[in-house]
């Protein structure tokens, strides 16, 4: 049996993009699984990933030197085009306490249930406005047309980016979420260094300004906040936060939009009782989020000897949470490949991770997926795919797991 896995390369762009069987075969074979060719120990099942995300103190986040995933020797170009940055240094999600508690708590005012709440007619407005430019068509590309331009609208909003740098502005997002793709070319990997630095100059011209002279921005606050009495970050601090949030807050919205979507169109009888019942919105949104698990799976290092389920884990090994398995656990969801806008334990979905490093956006994701279906439900029906439209396919990546392009036909709503 164990043969079935051991003979899958779990980094494989394959296994990457369609990771369902691999994960199901871990679930039922191994759910703490030690892959003989790359010496990573998966964790596939509901309760133990949960058991390792909340044990922030046996199971460490300090994993940006693991991110590649595999030993590279330095490109003397690349360190070239990087020494014109700031270095990256290790912030939030790839800190442990208590200096991930530090950056968390510089960074969290504006990302609060409340302070989200009040940009709910902005987010309102926006839907209206991206959905008012292809209603007319009857069909449209859903990525370009709303997926992508929805959530990079509303991290750049709250960053205080002009909508005239909106597209250097996606680009940097992609730029910095290139670091977990897998197949980048040599010049791939150049070029999105290079927009990474270019990202960091721009940054550090509106940081330098706001520290002189705050301008009552988000922004403002993420670079002036000090916490118990602590020294605001300095440049390559800030640039890191604000690199997270650009690629934690853009691609994963994305990628729930566009699988959400496609959801939608591919059951035509959850799509009917969502439109007959539009309160139970959230918990679609919720739904949404478990089945499509956009940060599928995250690495841990594991920071003294320890048994999980009965394996030994030494110390200083290198461990991947999967999200994505344990969202679809049918021990934890019922038929849990179905997808169901009145499934009851929602609340247990772990789409944005658990313990201390839940997810700072969780309520500006929550926010922007609920309004923006609240609209386009209400202003287009009999949502479907074209004929000949290619099931959808997902990028390859190491800890992410994003639709490559969707297009929809639908009716306005009368
Ligand atoms: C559907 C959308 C999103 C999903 C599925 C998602 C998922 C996640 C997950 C699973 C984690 C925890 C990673 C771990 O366990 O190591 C996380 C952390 C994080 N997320 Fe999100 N996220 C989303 C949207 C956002 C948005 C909109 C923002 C901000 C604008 C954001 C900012 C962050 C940050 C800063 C962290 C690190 C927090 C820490 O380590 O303390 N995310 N996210």
């Amino acid at each position: 049996m164990t043969k079935t896995l051991d003979s899958i390369n779990p980094f494989d762009p394959e296994v990457l993009a369609c990771p369902y069987d691999f994960n199901h075969a871990l679930r039922e074979l191994n759910s703490v699984y030690l892959c003989p060719n790359t010496g990573v120990y998966f964790v596939s099942n509901y309760d133990l990933v949960v058991e390792v995300a909340k044990n922030e103190k046996r199971f460490s986040n300090k994993f940006s030197m693991i991110q590649s995933g595999v030993n590279t020797t330095p490109d003397p170009e690349m360190i070239a085009i990087l020494k014109k940055g700031w270095p990256r240094v290790d912030t939030m999600l790839t800190a442990d306490p208590p200096q991930q508690r530090r950056y968390r708590s510089l960074c969290q005012k504006p990302f609060s249930i409340s302070s989200v709440a009040k940009i709910r007619p902005y987010i309102h407005d926006v839907a209206n406005e991206l959905i008012d430019q292809f209603i007319s068509a009857g069909k449209c590309d859903w990525m370009e047309s709303f997926a992508v331009p929805m959530p990079v609208r509303m991290i750049a909003y709250i960053l205080g980016v002009p909508l005239s740098d909106m597209e250097l502005f996606k680009q940097w997002s992609d730029a910095n979420v290139a670091s977990f793709s897998v197949g980048q070319t040599r010049e791939e990997a150049l070029r999105s260094a290079e927009l990474v630095v270019d990202f960091q100059h721009y940054f550090a011209d509106k940081i330098e300004a706001r520290k002189i002279k705050p301008t009552g921005d988000v922004l403002s606050d993420i670079v002036n906040s000090s916490a118990d009495g602590e020294t605001p970050m300095d440049m390559a601090e800030c640039l890191s936060v604000i690199s997270q949030l650009l690629v934690a807050g853009n691609e994963t919205t994305t990628s729930t939009f566009a699988e959400g979507m496609y959801l939608l169109a591919k059951n035509p009888e959850q799509l009917n009782i969502v439109q007959q019942q539009p309160e139970l919105i959230p918990n679609m949104v919720e739904e949404m989020l478990r089945l499509s698990t956009p940060t599928n799976q995250m690495w841990r290092i594991c920071l003294e000897d320890t048994q999980l389920a009965g394996v030994d884990i030494p110390k200083g090994a290198t461990m991947m949470i999967k999200y994505g398995s344990a969202n679809r656990d049918d021990h934890q969801f019922r038929q849990a490949a179905d997808f169901d806008v009145t499934r009851g334990n929602l609340k247990t979905q772990i789409a944005f991770g658990q313990g201390v490093h839940h997810c700072l956006g969780a309520p500006l994701a929550r926010q922007e997926l609920t309004i923006s279906f609240q609209n386009i439900l209400r202003r287009i029906t009999n949502i479907r795919l074209p004929e000949g439209e290619p099931e959808l396919t997902f990028q390859p990546s190491l800890l992410l797991h994003g639709p490559i392009g969707l297009n929809i036909e639908f009716d306005q709503c009368e």
